[in-house]
């Protein structure tokens, strides 16, 4: 079996243990991919990060055909769907962020409480609808909640982020569970005001630019 793509290989294997080191997975909950080609590379389903060497990691067609010792993980078709649909997703991270994945359970979506919601694309970061994990029926409900949206929650489940690239796909999923947090944190102590659409157009309006100098 050839083993193409090595970097991006050993790229897929680091940022499924990063989601750990960062606290923002555990265990073999959650999953990682990258485009690769006209294809995309995916962690292997149930093995943990500690576990997985970068033969581990599968390679998949977007037609879900897919090659490597290991089976893809059970998500494959919410990353297959997206890089589909997504020509702006060059890397997809799935995770059960604590306090995204406790938001997620009161399938509550998060609001235009803050002005960093607008990192993720929008006015907020919806919460898709429950299906059973790895059916074609999650990956439509997440598809719908990511529609001008990097970042989503899977009621009952977790989250979804995707990036250009790996480590952005990474930092949106931490700033995603940051949020969460923050907004639980607030609706404890009484619910926080909103900002008006206007105000988070303006936010929107300055991301659009915000990179370094
Ligand atoms: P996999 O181990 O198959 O990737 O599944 C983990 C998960 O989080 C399912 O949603």
């Amino acid at each position: 079996m050839p083993r193409d793509h090595a970097a991006l290989r050993r790229a897929v294997v680091a940022a499924a243990c990063a989601m750990n080191g960062l606290g923002i997975n555990q265990g073999s909950s959650g999953n990682v991919s990258v485009r690769a080609g006209k294809g995309f590379l995916i962690t292997p389903t149930a093995l943990p990060c500690e576990a997985t060497t970068p033969d581990d990691i599968v390679a998949m067609t977007l037609d879900g055909g897919h090659r490597g010792s290991r089976r893809p993980s059970s998500e494959w078709r919410f990353h297959r769907d997206i890089y589909a649909a997504r020509p702006d997703a060059g890397a997809v991270v799935h995770t059960h962020a604590v306090h995204a994945t406790a938001l997620a359970c009161l399938r509550k979506p998060i609001p235009r409480f803050h002005y960093m919601v607008a990192l993720a694309g929008g006015e907020d970061i919806r919460c898709a609808p429950y299906a059973t994990y790895g059916t074609q029926e999650l990956s439509d409900h997440a598809l719908a909640a990511l529609m001008g949206r990097k970042a989503c929650l899977l009621a009952n489940h977790g989250m979804i982020a995707l990036g250009a690239d790996l480590d952005a796909a990474l930092a949106l999923a931490v700033e995603v569970e940051t949020l969460a947090h923050q907004y639980l944190l607030a609706l404890q102590a009484g619910g926080p005001k909103l900002l008006t659409r206007a105000q988070m157009g303006e936010a929107l309006a300055k991301f659009a630019h915000y990179r370094p100098g």
